[in-house]
C-alpha cells in the first residue's frame, strides 16, 4: 500500500484530532488539554515522549530501525485571543480563545505524521524528534523549548515545520528557496525638545513637530536607502504627545514595527533609524533617543532541504501537488529561532477549497481551513523525512 493510500486509511482519524483541538482551543503556554490529548496519543502509538521543561508541550522520539540522522519536525499548538466566528459545528467551546491560524491543523499534521512513520519503522533510518511546541503566538515558546533542550539528545541534523496557508488550495504543498517569512523587530523613539506656551514656540523646542519630520523620514529608509528588489516595511503604531491645545510639550514618544527579509537589510534599517532619528532633532534643536530591539529573525530555507521535500511530495504526491510560493510573507514565525541553530525548511499548506472564507486571512475569526490540508500535510511530511534522511523511498509507493 503506497502512503498515500495508508494516510487515506487513517484521514478521518486526523481530522477527529483536529476538530477535538479546533473545539478545545488554548492560549499561549495555556495547552494543558491539548498537551493531554497529545501525550495520550504518543503514548497509544507506543512512542517515547518527554515533557518539554514547560508545564506545556510535548517532545515525543521515535527511532527508526535503520541508521540515518536525527531529524526534528515541529508543531506549533496555541490558539489566539480572538472570539471564534465560523459557525463550524465543532467551532472554539472556550469564549474568547480561537484556533484562527490553523495550529489546530499543524498539530493533527504531526500527531498523523507519528503514527504513519511508526507504521514504517522497520524500514526508517535514523530518529524522529517530534516537537509539541507551545506559544508561538507570543513569540516565546521555541525560545524556551530550545532553552530547555529540545535540540539537545539527540541532536537535529535537519528541522521542518509547516504551516497553514489561505492563500493555495488544499491538497497543495508550497515550497520557497530563501525566506518564506520576515524577521519582527521593534523600535521606540523618543524626541525630547523644550516645553513652553504654544503661542510662543520660538521660545521652545516643538517635539511634535520633530516627530512628526521622522516619522515622515522614517519612510524614506524603504524608499531611498534599502534597495529597490530589497523588502522593508516600517510601521509606526503608537505615537504620544501633550495633553492640551495651548502646551508645547517636552517630549514625545512613538513605536513601531520593522519587517526585513535579508539578515544584512535588517541590520541595515536599525541603523539607518538611528542616524535618520538623533540626526533630524538634532538639526532641528531637539534630541532623540532610539530603543531598537530585534526580535524573531527571517525564516530562511535551506536549498538543500526544499529540494528534498520538493522531491518527496513529486514523488507521492506528484508534481501537480507542488507550488513555489511567489513571495515571503512580511509575517513573522518563532520558528526561525530554531533555524538559527539548525539548518531546515518551512512549507505550506494550502488550505483554501470552493468556499469564500477558506480564502481569507490567517487570524481572522471567520476563516475556514480546508481538512484536505492535513492528509496532504501528514504525507508531505512523512515523505520528507524519509528522503531527507536517506530512507528507501520505493517502500512508499
Ligand atoms: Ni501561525
Amino acid at each position: 500500500m503506497s502512503v498515500r493510500d495508508r494516510v487515506r486509511e487513517n484521514e478521518s482519524e486526523f481530522i477527529g484530532i483536529r476538530r477535538k483541538i479546533h473545539e478545545n482551543p488554548e492560549l499561549s503556554f495555556k495547552e494543558f488539554e491539548t498537551t493531554k490529548l497529545i501525550k495520550a496519543y504518543l503514548d497509544d502509538l507506543g512512542i517515547e515522549n518527554h515533557p518539554n521543561g514547560e508545564d506545556t508541550g510535548v517532545i515525543g522520539i521515535l527511532r527508526g530501525k535503520k541508521d540515518g540522522p536525527v531529524l526534528a519536525l515541529r508543531a506549533d499548538i496555541d490558539a489566539l485571543k480572538l472570539t471564534e466566528k465560523t459557525g463550524l459545528p465543532f467551532a472554539s467551546k472556550n469564549e474568547g480563545v480561537c484556533h484562527a491560524c490553523g495550529h489546530d491543523l499543524h498539530t493533527a499534521v504531526l500527531l498523523g505524521t507519528a503514527k504513519i512513520l511508526k507504521s514504517y519503522e522497520d524500514d526508517l533510518c535514523g530518529t524522529v524528534k517530534f516537537l509539541f511546541q507551545p506559544a508561538e503566538e507570543g513569540l516565546g515558546g521555541s525560545r524556551s523549548m530550545i532553552k530547555n533542550g529540545a535540540l539537545k539528545n539527540p541532536v537535529p541534523k535537519y528541522i521542518l515545520a509547516c504551516h497553514s496557508w489561505p492563500e493555495m488550495p488544499a491538497g497543495s504543498i508550497g515550497v520557497r528557496y530563501g525566506a518564506m517569512l520576515g524577521a519582527s523587530d521593534t523600535f521606540k523613539i523618543t524626541v525630547t525638545g523644550k516645553g513652553g506656551h504654544a503661542a510662543h514656540p520660538h521660545k521652545g523646542i516643538d517635539p511634535v513637530v520633530v516627530a512628526a519630520y521622522i516619522i515622515t523620514e522614517l519612510q524614506t529608509i524603504v524608499s531611498r536607502r534599502i534597495a529597490p528588489v530589497d523588502s522593508a516595511v516600517i510601521t509606526v503604531g503608537h505615537l504620544e504627545a501633550g495633553t492640551v491645545s495651548n502646551i508645547i510639550p517636552n517630549e514625545a514618544f512613538m513605536e513601531g514595527t520593522v519587517r526585513t527579509q535579508d539578515p544584512t537589510t535588517r541590520k541595515k534599517v536599525a541603523v539607518y533609524m538611528e542616524q535618520l532619528a538623533v540626526g533630524t532633532a538634532r538639526a532641528m534643536g531637539a534630541d532623540a533617543k532610539v530603543e531598537y530591539n530585534f526580535g524573531v529573525g527571517p525564516t530562511i530555507s535551506d536549498h538543500h532541504i526544499v529540494d528534498e521535500i520538493s522531491a518527496a511530495v513529486t514523488e507521492t504526491l506528484g508534481a501537480e501537488h507542488l507550488l513555489q510560493v511567489p513571495h515571503a510573507s512580511m509575517g513573522a514565525e518563532d520558528f526561525a529561532f530554531y533555524l538559527e541553530k539548525v539548518p531546515g525548511a518551512l512549507f505550506r499548506l494550502g488550505t483554501y477549497d470552493d468556499r469564500p472564507e477558506s480564502k481569507w486571512a490567517l487570524h481572522n475569526p471567520s476563516t475556514l481551513f480546508a481538512e484536505e490540508a492535513i492528509p496532504t500535510g501528514v504525507t508531505a511530511m512523512v515523505a520528507s523525512v524519509f528522503k531527507i534522511n536517506g530512507c528507501d523511498m520505493s517502500v512508499l509507493k
